[in-house]
């Protein structure tokens, strides 16, 4: 099938970079006609677009190589991870943040090497940092004083020399929703330096002979719209190197991560800088910083998850009902909502939707679209400018690649999305729909005689 690359496609720039037309005018991506997945794979579907997932992953690899030569590209796996996603990712040259064993053992079962692997938590249990310590990970990032003493004595006992980052909170507000902050003194994560607990937790984990410090890591946020926190992080961070940690204590820092939160575009018009941007603020921060003090420039590994997935998945939901308050609201109701994607009634998160099937028609009406579960805060988007939506019509929320399915539930025992990755005219289900059997899989249930089954809502492989 061929698109026409010269119609005019709202939205072009939330939508995956192959987004289209059919020559019968519905929305395409990666080559496949969207109307045409939705009857095949069913809704709420979740279509990842190939070209797009790899030329984030090659922005952010050249940009930050271009800047300074010296850096890794992580993919933060949180945003969104399955073993073909995994594969794909990996096989860009990035290497992967994991913040649990279960996103630990995803990557192994991918393949992905190990040795290219960052652990991350605020809440790192036994196994976790066992599992971590004996499948190689590259770093973990000790995250509070608590964990040095066990990890340093998990990775003695499996008779390795474990490379670690300090995570340090460097008391920086970057402006981002509070839920999503984590740069400043009140949060969970990170050593402050501010108390004195970052020194302590320097002293700490030198003396443990089974680790190696590396060198120190900040996450300010997500998603992180100014470049000036990224620089405020970055000098209290190369002061604590050079009067803690060289001065004091005579180490090098050899690598710095400034993590990740690189913001994308959710909504039309949406001020967000280039991956080049960010690349250029944090290398010529990091350059002068460092130069200022005389010391060694380090090397420098960053975290984006957000902005290697958002914009390489498009939501698809069916239309069902219409309900018209007069003089207040007109709510349109779709198949999905918080139980795929929970943003919305989690932080406020606005997004933009376009009709599928009809992608180029006009806006006639404001609406709200409001999810089906049993849940008023349910509403995907409010005063959304639309055509007339039909019962049945396909509906597109693009921009939804991250953070939706990794936060996914199965609330009111609904079935979790398939996910398709499109390329060249060619969709490859990479998760099937859940169904009845899946929800019941678990249940340790021993009077049970018979198991049900059903499929999703609208069908589907
Ligand atoms: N590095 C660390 C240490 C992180 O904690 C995070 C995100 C990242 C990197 C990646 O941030 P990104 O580049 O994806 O913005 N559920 C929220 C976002 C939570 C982010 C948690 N940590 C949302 O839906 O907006």
């Amino acid at each position: 099938m061929t698109t026409h690359a010269a119609a005019p496609l709202p939205l072009a720039d939330l939508l995956p970079i192959s987004a289209g037309l059919t020559p019968g005018g519905h929305l395409a991506l990666g080559g496949c006609d969207t109307v045409e997945l939705a009857r095949r794979f069913g809704t709420p579907l979740y279509v990842y677009d190939a070209e797009t997932l790899r030329a984030q992953c090659r922005g952010y690899v050249q940009a930050f190589s271009d800047e300074y030569p010296e850096s890794t590209v992580l993919y933060a796996s949180k945003a969104y991870l399955s073993r073909p996603f995994a594969r794909l990712v990996a096989s860009e040259g990035l290497g992967f943040d994991a913040v649990s064993g279960g996103e630990l053992e995803v990557l192994r079962a991918a393949g992905v090497a190990m040795g290219r692997v960052y652990l991350h938590g605020n809440s790192k249990e036994s196994w976790e940092l066992e599992l971590a310590v004996r499948s190689g990970v590259g770093r973990i990032v000790i995250d509070n004083e608590d964990e040095i003493p066990l990890l340093g004595e998990i990775a003695s006992r499996a008779g390795v020399r474990q490379g670690v980052l300090l995570r340090l909170s460097p008391g920086v507000d970057a402006h981002t929703h509070e839920k999503t902050t984590t740069g400043i003194l009140d949060s969970k994560f990170g050593v402050p330096v501010e108390t004195g607990a970052a020194e302590r937790a320097l002293a700490a984990a030198l003396e443990q002979p089974a680790l190696e410090l590396h060198g120190l890591h900040m996450h300010l946020g997500s998603p992180i719209v100014e470049l000036a926190p990224f620089e405020l992080g970055i000098a209290v961070m190369a002061d604590f190197a050079a009067d803690v940690c060289r001065d004091r204590f005579g180490v090098e820092v050899r690598e710095f991560s400034p993590g990740g939160g690189f913001a994308v575009g959710y909504r039309d018009g949406d001020p967000v800088p280039e991956p080049s941007a960010y690349a250029r603020a944090i290398a010529a921060a990091v350059r002068r910083e460092w130069g200022e003090r005389g010391l060694p420039l380090p090397r420098i590994s960053v975290e984006p998850g957000r902005s290697i997935a958002a914009r390489a998945g498009v939501a698809l939901y069916h239309v069902g009902a219409r309900k018209v308050v007069p003089g207040v609201r007109t709510f349109v109701s779709v198949n999905g909502g918080m139980a795929d994607n929970v943003r919305p009634a989690m932080y406020g998160s606005r997004y933009e939707a376009l009709s599928a099937e009809r992608p180029t028609a006009a806006p006639e009406e404001t609406v709200t679209i409001a999810g089906k579960y049993c849940e008023s805060g349910d509403v995907l988007l409010r005063d959304a400018s639309l055509p007339r939506l039909r019962r049945g019509e396909l509906l597109a929320v693009p921009a939804s690649g991250a953070y939706q399915l990794s936060m996914s539930s199965n609330y009111n025992l609904s079935y979790r999305p398939a996910v398709v990755l499109v390329e060249g005219g060619e969709a490859r289900l990479i998760r099937r729909r859940e169904r009845a059997s899946d929800l019941m899989a678990l249940d340790v249930d021993e009077g049970a005689a018979a198991e049900g089954s059903g499929g999703g809502s609208a069908g589907g492989e």
